[in-house]
């Protein structure tokens, strides 16, 4: 991106004007149906344990925070969820935790991965797709994972400032180790997606368009953004440094600018999106995300994993009827993998990529 295409940018989110936002969703829904078609695949979230070692100042799950009841769920239970969605038609799930970067725990989730890849479906030849959010790891953790048949792996850089990034992180942690592990993923062979939060105290729109420029510069094949949310249990919560006034509206109109940029990633509809918002889904979906997280963890540990103030669930039927009525399909039975990881790896030459199923067969890895 130019520095004259930053400022665009940037001046698009101070624009108030009501039609900017219809021709950009007009545009996002063009790229998106030209590269993608209409499908949406969903990816079935499972969060596995809300125990982190780390502090982020506007995260519910931070270490500090001593108000939630920690969980894990064990073995079985994670292998049958994952397998109870299998049998459903998602044929990618997501396991995420806060950040357990002990060789226990890291032998822990490989072994439950190395599991689920071993089952096949009878209405499906191929295993389950799995992405990984777990946080910073080691090079050598990462491969473990990998090794064990993971092959995507989200870790939002939360802001691109680093100026900013340090002051929503206690000093332990840093932007630049960030990006070693955004680079450690890539050279692995990971599909890899990143994102920011939209809204942050001291956040400005030039920071939200650096942003989209450090997404292409990164070469990313997935991406998740949502709205900052306050989490009232935070010290980020209390911070009274001014805010961007429409952290909804200027979501979307991030998420219809990264499509517009970046037409063959992945981008999904967040949870946190759908949250703050009754129409949060339908409006990410037309501003191009192609991606829908639906929960799995079980109803009892749902409470616990609250990263950020009322997070909101949507149930399988909500979801598809939300889903129809903007106009897309869900998309069952099929991994779905970004389009823009097999160009990069020169595995897929044309621009359309109907269902992500061809793509899948070009590589067995995957
Ligand atoms: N508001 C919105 N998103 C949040 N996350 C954590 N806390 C919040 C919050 N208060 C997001 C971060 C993190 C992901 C797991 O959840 O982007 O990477
Ligand atoms: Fe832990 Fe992730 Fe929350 Fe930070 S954002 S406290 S690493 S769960």
């Amino acid at each position: 991106m130019t520095h004259t295409s930053k400022i665009k940018i940037a001046d698009i989110f101070h624009n108030t004007d009501p039609s900017l936002d219809r021709q950009l969703l007009e545009k996002a829904d063009h790229c998106r149906r030209q590269h993608l078609g209409s499908a949406v695949y969903p990816r079935g979230l499972i969060e596995y344990s809300n125990c982190c070692r780390r502090n982020c100042f506007y995260c519910g799950l931070r270490r500090g925070n001593s108000l939630i009841r920690r969980y894990h769920l064990q073995r079985e239970q994670i292998i049958e969820l994952a397998l109870q969605a299998y049998d459903a038609g998602y044929q990618s799930i997501c396991l995420q935790s806060g950040e357990l970067s002990s060789s226990k725990e890291v032998d822990f989730i490989a072994d439950v991965i190395r599991t689920i890849k071993g089952y096949r479906s009878k209405n499906s030849g191929q295993g389950l797709g799995i992405t990984l959010s777990l946080g910073e790891l080691t090079y050598k953790q990462y491969r473990q994972l990998w090794e064990a048949g993971a092959h995507r792996y989200l870790l939002r850089i939360e802001t691109s400032n680093p100026l900013l990034f340090q002051k929503i992180h206690p000093p332990e942690q840093s932007y630049n180790r960030r990006l070693e592990c955004l680079d450690a993923l890539r050279e692995i062979g990971y599909q890899v997606g990143t994102g920011v939060m939209i809204g942050l105290p001291g956040q400005s729109y030039e920071d939200l368009a650096t942003d989209l420029e450090f997404f292409q510069a990164k070469d990313i094949d997935m991406l998740g953004m949502g709205p900052y949310i306050p989490h009232p249990d935070t010290p980020l919560a209390r911070q009274k440094t001014e805010f961007i006034p429409d952290a909804f509206t200027t979501t979307i109109r991030m998420l219809a600018l990264a499509r517009i940029l970046m037409p063959d990633i992945n981008m999904v509809a967040s949870t946190a999106l759908q949250s703050i918002h009754p129409d949060g889904l339908k409006l990410g979906l037309k501003a191009g995300a192609n991606i829908v997280m639906p929960v799995l963890t079980p109803e009892d540990n749902r409470k616990d994993y609250m990263l950020y103030a009322n997070k909101k669930f949507s149930n399988f039927e909500r979801l598809k009827h939300d889903i129809h009525e903007a106009g897309y399909e869900l998309t069952l039975w099929q991994w779905g993998d970004s389009p823009h990881y097999f160009k990069r790896q020169g595995l897929l030459t044309t621009d359309y990529a109907p269902t992500g199923d061809s793509t899948c067969s070009l590589r067995s890895r995957i």
